[in-house]
């Protein structure tokens, strides 16, 4: 079988493990390689003020903490997501304001935004779905006028960049806050791990002490102050020095895995492209995943099925939290027909570093026959 994600084995990680093992540094957060990762992604990506995380889940709730989301405020996010994007902002009491997908494209369709805000709105959040951005100028200009945060779930975007052209920035710069998973089905891992990034300065200091359990240690570790104390709320959101060495080795390679991605990814658009309407240009992307939509959820798992006959594994993704059991329990069930559709219609297709240019050519093979069995 040939299965629909391997996660990415780094050649270093094991060499960074018995780095840590041997040294007499420590092994919670905030170590040596905690450092070494911060200063990579500032390197390599740009990415300014950031604090690493356990998850992506995690960094979306420190987001929620720093905007003092209180009952009654209301946050703008799309529904074709997975749950974490709702719940770190349910959490803190949020109303959540469910917003579809594009008519092409599982992203969030920018355009209806307008109509969502309300005085209450504190923040829009938005998904890069699969490494493919959202048009951040628009929103960015849409935010400037009334005044809410952006924070981007970014949870697929690790060296994706904004736009086709190639001179763009990174995903992760541009939103107030932006969250990364490092969860091993993305393209860098660390078996669970994530990155919050802040680019408003108003958020930066804050961020620290709620990262270090409300305390301000941060100071006290940069000999600003002579012993630290509780100050605000936080949280245990640090990853021990353990993940951070696999998740060095990993970031070291993040150019030979993104290429390779957006290599196969180029194959397969090659030969389904002109199949795929709902498939947005690779842009500046990441290759993270590549995907066929179907006109129904029966379609998509007769499909998925006949290809599982043939020794291939796909998945579906998102079941769209507005019409979530959860959802209905909060009262609210927006109608959102473009979301519905990827939820229902969604296959994707095994794509990672570990796949050979053979076993991508037999899954489009096998693909071409199944969709033809289809359709007869
Ligand atoms: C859009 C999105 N946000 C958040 C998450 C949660 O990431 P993590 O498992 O790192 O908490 C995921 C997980 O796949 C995701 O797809």
């Amino acid at each position: 079988m040939i299965p629909f994600h391997v996660p990415y084995r780094a050649a270093r990680e094991l060499e960074y493990i018995q780095e840590l093992i041997a040294s007499s540094s420590q092994k919670s957060g905030n170590g040596i390689f905690y450092s070494r990762c911060q200063q990579f992604v500032q390197t390599a990506f740009q990415f300014e003020n950031t604090i690493f995380t356990n998850s992506c889940t995690d960094a979306l709730e420190l987001a929620a903490l720093l905007l003092d989301i209180k009952p009654g405020d209301e946050v703008i996010l799309p529904s074709y997501t997975f749950v974490s994007t709702a719940n770190a902002f349910l959490l803190r009491g949020a109303k959540l304001i469910f917003c579809d997908s594009q008519v092409n494209n599982p992203n969030i369709d920018i355009s209806l935004i307008p109509s969502l805000i309300s005085e209450k709105t504190k923040a829009v959040v938005v998904v890069h779905y699969g490494g493919r951005s959202c048009d951040m100028e628009l929103l960015m200009e849409l935010s400037n006028q009334n005044g809410f945060i952006v924070v981007e779930d970014a949870a697929q975007c690790i060296g994706a960049k904004y736009s086709n052209d190639l001179t763009s920035t990174f995903i992760g710069t541009r939103a107030h806050l932006s969250a990364f998973s490092f969860h091993d089905t993305k393209n860098l891992h660390c078996g669970e791990g994530g990155l919050l990034i802040i680019n408003d300065e108003q958020f930066v200091n804050r961020a620290e002490i709620i990262k270090d359990k409300g305390t301000n240690r941060g100071q006290f570790n940069r000999g600003e102050i002579d012993k630290y104390t509780w100050v605000d709320i936080g949280s245990s959101y640090l990853p021990g020095e353990y993940n951070m060495a696999v998740l060095l080795a990993q970031l070291q390679e993040w150019e030979i895995i993104t290429s390779a991605r957006q290599e196969f990814w180029n194959l397969y658009n090659g030969i389904f492209g002109s199949l795929n309407d709902y498939l947005p240009p690779q842009s500046a992307g990441n290759g993270h995943n590549y995907y066929l939509t179907f006109k129904s959820a029966n379609q998509r798992d007769d499909f998925a099925n006949r290809m599982k006959q043939k020794g291939i594994q796909t998945a579906f993704h998102y079941q769209p939290l507005h019409a979530s059991i959860m959802a209905k329990s909060l009262g609210i069930q927006p109608q959102l027909l473009n979301a519905d559709k990827f939820g229902n219609g969604l296959l994707r297709f095994p794509l990672y570093p570990h796949l050979s240019e053979n076993e991508v050519h037999y899954i489009a093979e096998s693909a071409f026959d199944c969709l033809h069995r289809l359709n007869s």
